[in-house]
């Protein structure tokens, strides 16, 4: 047997699968969010590991397993946040998120000393806000009483994993995004730095994805409910990982996947970099390979936000009936036509990433009319989210990237109707799979594949993941798509300096 765990940004799923992928127990278990401030975003630390305990006991206990019985684990998380500790280990102040939209002005500073040709020389990407340098140098700039005591940075998952195993340790697909971390040298980017800064100690050591980074200490087993000296791999940051648990792990094969976030995922042989830096390049969670990938920041997010604001009857009536209050939402979008009459929704409403890297950009509704009831409103926020996933898939189109295969995932794939309104958007057919587990299920093939039950990433995918169906475009709603995706793109560029 093989365990992943997934430390998400809304909670903690723990999955608990059989060689053959098939997932014998799962757990989950949710986590607040606070906002100190408009574009803040933290948590904290502990409860990530309170998470982490409560749902390793529960899944143990529910597949009634021996813990001897555990083969290896895995770890994925949400990507980008920062988690500082000092000399004791001692968690400093909550981690900083992907979401975070503080750091502009550090950001900048770093692109600035360093020069954007040797940023990108030294990191592939550009130095953006969600990334976890900037946080740093935040610290450094407005809490130096805290910066003094950091002894070490660490990503959340790999938070988890130094409680589960002592090691400081991460692997590459996650490392990537920290701004700090060579991409195409697969190790720290020990000149950038260097000219920051930063110590290079307080960086972990950097593994492969499926390689073994530790194993579980005595004290980990005690609270967890796992056998002491269990494997732990590298495992991946969530989109790496959910790549792998989609079977992203092959030139042609791309994922859309709506979350939290919003995430255009495609395979690379090679470190390829986007000339306009709008999509970012980052090491797979396949050893030696990389992938290219463009991300929303409030995608499903835009979703929630529209349930919590505009259903809050829906959803209790949902909650009363045992039913998901996004399939209510879904159904009454359908009763909007497609297009919505002009009706449009702009999904930043924690800033934008892909394609514009711009924490001001704020939500939009456009084209209010007096026919636009409810059911509108609800379309209207499932299209954006779907116009925007096809920003990125445009960057892909000009880069000439592959695309014989697109896999919908996440949450938003749940949907029939989002899934049609995503295809007709993109403009490309997808398929969904037999495994919605996505980075949990892919962290566990990782640790199937380091601990030797699987000859490679490649192999585990093809022996669990196969399609179960296919979405075709609907040429008819897709004209009128076409029709408003010009306008979609444009209204940015009108109210860019209004949103500054
Ligand atoms: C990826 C990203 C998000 C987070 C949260 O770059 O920022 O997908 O990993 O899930």
């Amino acid at each position: 047997f093989l365990i992943g765990l997934d430390i998400g940004t809304s909670g903690t799923k723990t999955i608990l699968v059989d060689e053959s992928g098939q997932v014998k127990a799962r757990a989950t278990y949710e986590y607040p969010l606070s906002t100190p401030h408009p574009l803040w975003s933290e948590q904290n630390p502990h409860d990530w590991w309170e998470a982490t305990c409560a749902t390793l006991r529960r899944v143990l206990h529910d597949a009634g397993v021996d813990p001897k019985e555990i083969k290896g684990i895995g770890l994925s998380g949400q990507m980008h946040g920062s988690v500082f500790l000092d000399e004791n280990n001692a968690v400093i102040r909550p981690a900083i998120l992907w979401n975070d939209q503080r750091t502009q002005a550090e950001c900048d500073w770093i692109m600035q000393t360093v020069g954007r040709d040797k940023v990108v020389e030294l990191i592939s990407n550009p130095v953006l806000t969600g990334f976890t340098a900037g946080k740093i140098i935040w610290l450094r700039q407005h809490e130096p009483h805290h910066y003094a005591r950091v002894r070490k940075v660490l990503l959340p998952k790999d938070y988890v994993r130094f409680r589960l195993t002592g090691e400081y340790a991460t692997e590459v697909s996650d490392a990537s995004g920290t701004a700090l971390f060579n991409v195409r040298k697969r190790a720290w980017a020990e000149e950038l730095l260097d000219a920051i800064a930063i110590p290079r100690d307080w960086m972990p050591k950097v593994y492969e994805s499926p390689e073994i980074t530790g194993r579980i200490t005595a004290e980990a087993a005690a609270a967890t409910g796992l056998a002491e000296g269990t494997p732990v791999v590298g495992g991946g940051g969530d989109q790496a990982a959910g790549a792998v648990g989609n079977g992203i792990v092959e030139t042609g094969i791309v994922s859309s996947t709506v979350g939290t976030s919003g995430v255009v995922f495609a395979y690379s042989d090679a470190p390829v970099v986007d000339p306009q830096l709008r999509l970012h390049t980052f090491c797979h969670a396949v050893p030696g390979k990389w992938h290219l990938m463009g991300v929303m920041l409030s995608a499903g997010g835009s979703l929630q936000w529209y349930r919590d604001t505009f259903c809050e009857p829906e959803r209790a009536v949902a909650q009363a009936l045992g039913r998901d209050p996004y399939e209510i939402i879904c159904a009454e979008a359908e009763r909007a036509p497609a297009g919505c009459e002009g009706l449009l929704f702009l999904p930043y409403l924690t800033g934008e990433r892909t394609p514009y890297s711009d924490p001001n950009a704020r939500g939009v509704f456009f084209g209010i009319t007096r026919r636009c009831h409810r059911a509108y409103m609800a379309r209207a926020v499932l299209e954006g989210v779907a116009y925007g996933l096809r920003d990125s898939f445009e960057i892909l189109r000009e880069m000439q990237v592959p695309i014989q295969q697109v896999r919908a995932s996440g949450g938003g794939a749940r949907s029939p109707l989002w899934r049609q309104i995503q295809a007709d958007i993109i403009g490309l057919d997808h398929v969904t799979i037999n495994v919605d587990e996505g980075p949990a299920l892919g962290v566990a093939l990782l640790a199937g594949v380091g601990t030797g039950i699987y000859p490679s990433v490649e192999a585990a995918c093809r022996s669990v993941i196969q399609v179960t169906h296919r979405t075709q475009v609907n040429p008819q709603n897709q004209a009128i798509y076409n029709r408003y995706y010009p306008l979609y793109r444009a209204l940015y560029g009108q109210l860019k300096a209004s949103f500054a």
